[in-house]
């Protein structure tokens, strides 16, 4: 396997880090994960529009100019010769001795951008659900920023898949209300059939896959409500699914052992999901 390094391509297992990149030290740094279909990125501009907006929320400039960029991805697949695959890229604000603030001599952003082979598109949804549990959301309070700190992520993925779920619904502790899932966004059909997710402000990641699936909804002339939900209402939906760049639309049928609805993946679910195959084929 290539990786790009700071200009390099260079064999994977020879592509190392500084120690003292603030990446490393402390999670100082953005990320976007990118899915590969038949060699073509998936919302290429949409994840490179939201890399540069987080990227100037945490005032880092962009490492290089965005068509250098998007060479660099295609690079990337083409030296690993993928075309099913996720391309991850990470910009951190560089390398320099310990110290809490900005570097005062700016030094260069470190670029990283590796590829992963994945099984393809799934041809029906038939094999394509999973379970979820739910969890309080302890994460800070700028998560529309897609930085590379990740512990409570992390955290509350490992609980998930220890109950043998995919994914952890996380919730406001003190309003209930549903914010997204660990790494994926979380959408209801609620009791009265309503397509529902939770609205975008600095609460939740604007997913790209979210943005895709709404443009798709709505030249499909299929509504749907950016409306916030709670954990109780949650509980009485008629069906539930995640969206994300590797999970695209995935219905989850049971939440905290209790199942979605019939606990099988539903008629929205299963029509969301081929809408969206036809917007990655
Ligand atoms: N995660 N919300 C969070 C917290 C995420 O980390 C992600 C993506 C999403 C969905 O965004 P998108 O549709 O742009 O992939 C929502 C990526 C896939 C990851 O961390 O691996």
């Amino acid at each position: 396997r290539i990786a790009y390094v700071n200009g390099r391509y260079l064999p994977q297992r020879e592509a190392s880090v500084n120690v003292e990149d603030r990446g490393y030290q402390f999670g100082d740094g953005i990320y976007e994960v990118v899915h590969l279909y038949d060699g073509r990125f998936i919302d290429e501009d949409r994840h490179l529009d939201r890399l540069e907006r987080s990227l100037r929320e945490i005032r880092l400039p962009m490492p290089m100019p965005r068509q250098a960029l998007s060479h660099v991805l295609n690079e990337v697949a083409r030296r690993n010769r993928v075309r099913e695959g996720l391309l991850y890229m990470q910009v951190t604000r560089g390398v320099a001795r310990r110290d809490h603030p900005f570097p005062a001599q700016p030094v260069p952003p470190a670029l990283v951008v590796t590829v992963k082979r994945i099984a393809p598109y799934p041809a029906t949804i038939d094999n394509w659900s999973g379970a979820a549990i739910t969890l309080p959301d302890l994460r800070w309070a700028r998560r529309d920023i897609k930085t590379t700190n990740l512990l409570p992520n992390v955290l509350a993925r490992q609980a998930a898949r220890e109950q043998g779920a995919i994914e952890a619904i996380l919730y406001e502790e003190d309003s209930g209300l549903v914010t997204e899932g660990a790494a994926t966004n979380f959408w209801i059909v609620d009791e009265n059939g309503a397509i529902r997710t939770r609205p975008l402000s600095h609460d939740i990641l604007p997913g790209c896959t979210r943005g895709a699936l709404m443009a798709e909804l709505k030249q499909a002339g299929i509504p749907f409500e950016e409306r916030p939900f709670t954990r109780d209402e949650l509980k009485r939906a008629r069906e539930a699914f995640i969206t994300s760049a590797t999970s695209f639309v995935k219905p989850i049928v049971t939440i905290d052992g209790a199942p979605v609805g019939d606990g099988k993946p539903g008629p929205v679910a299963r029509r969301l999901f081929e809408l969206f195959a036809r917007h990655v084929k």
